[in-house]
């Protein structure tokens, strides 16, 4: 396999590779450490059945079934990532992180295109390497000692915004009744295959520091959404009949691009099942410990 960098900070296209026959135990341990690296791994030309997406999910770590997207027909541990022509708002349409309610939050996605609109759909990828690396020393090591709370009510739950703000996702997301997640994870982690920093707050689904109000977390984590979203620190996927894409939850953010107004778009999503987030620790912290 080659992998080939799509920018500067994040995504590589992997080449060499049959993701439904050639999966084998060598091939995913280089792919996981790709992974690791790139954030966004990038396959062009593929034929993933559903039985083949599901055996991805698997060889990477376990389906986390999506507990508010609506699945597939007769495919329960897929989940559906649709907009329909006369549908206005998309999923996954701000910068976030999946499931980072969870206390073990998912280690990744691996999204299949299905159906395309002849223009725009992009998915744009910022890496949290890159954007925890180019924050000041002062700011890191305040960082570095803390925590967020992350919350899966106000998106998913019986009160979460798409309710009431006008939006049609409520045919799309559903059972309200079981968002009931919060985890409190590092605000900057070690990652468990790379030993890399990355930056883990995001637009979506962190709500406050731990130990600080909303109203006071509110200014910092908005200067840190504005500086994680910073071009440079992005790559841009634009989707072929045939692309899969698989992305690193805790090493990138990700934003769905709506605009393909008119057409319909239709993506398949296996969700990989994580594990708890270690915190990044400075050096000066690990020679005092
Ligand atoms: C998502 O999982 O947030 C959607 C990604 C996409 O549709 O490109």
């Amino acid at each position: 396999m080659d992998f080939t960098p799509i920018s500067g900070a994040c995504g590589a296209e992997v080449s060499g590779i049959d993701l439904e026959r050639e999966l084998t135990p060598e091939r995913v341990e280089a792919l996981q450490a790709g992974l690791g690296e790139y954030g966004v791994l990038v396959f062009r030309g593929q034929r993933v059945s559903p039985e083949g997406h599901l055996a991805m999910g698997e060889a990477f770590g376990g389906v986390n079934i999506n507990r508010f997207f609506k699945a597939v027909d007769g495919w329960p541990g897929i989940a559906e990532v649709r907009k329909e022509p006369e549908q206005k708002v998309n999923i996954g349409g701000e910068w976030h992180t999946d499931h980072t309610y969870d206390v073990e939050p998912a280690l990744g996605s691996i999204l299949v295109a299905r159906e395309l609109p002849p223009f725009g759909g992009d998915t744009l990828f910022s890496s949290m390497y890159a954007a925890y690396d180019a924050l000041s020393d002062g700011l890191k090591a305040m960082l570095s000692g803390m925590k967020a709370v992350h919350s899966s009510r106000h998106v998913f739950g019986t009160g979460a915004y798409y309710l009431t703000d006008g939006s049609d996702l409520a045919g799309r997301y559903g059972n309200r009744e079981a968002a009931t997640q919060d985890a409190v994870h590092p605000v900057v982690i070690r990652h468990p295959v790379s030993g890399r920093p990355s930056l883990y707050v995001n637009r979506g689904f962190t709500i406050r520091f731990d130990g600080w109000t909303v109203e006071e977390s509110r200014p910092l984590l908005q200067m840190l959404y504005e500086h994680g979203s910073r071009p440079e620190f992005t790559c841009r996927v634009r989707f072929e009949p045939g692309t899969v894409v698989f992305w690193d939850n805790r090493a990138t953010w990700h934003c769905a691009l709506n605009d393909y107004a008119g057409h319909r778009r239709l993506m398949h999503r296996v969700t990989v099942e994580g594990a708890p987030l270690p915190a990044w620790r400075l050096e000066a912290e690990r020679a005092a410990a």
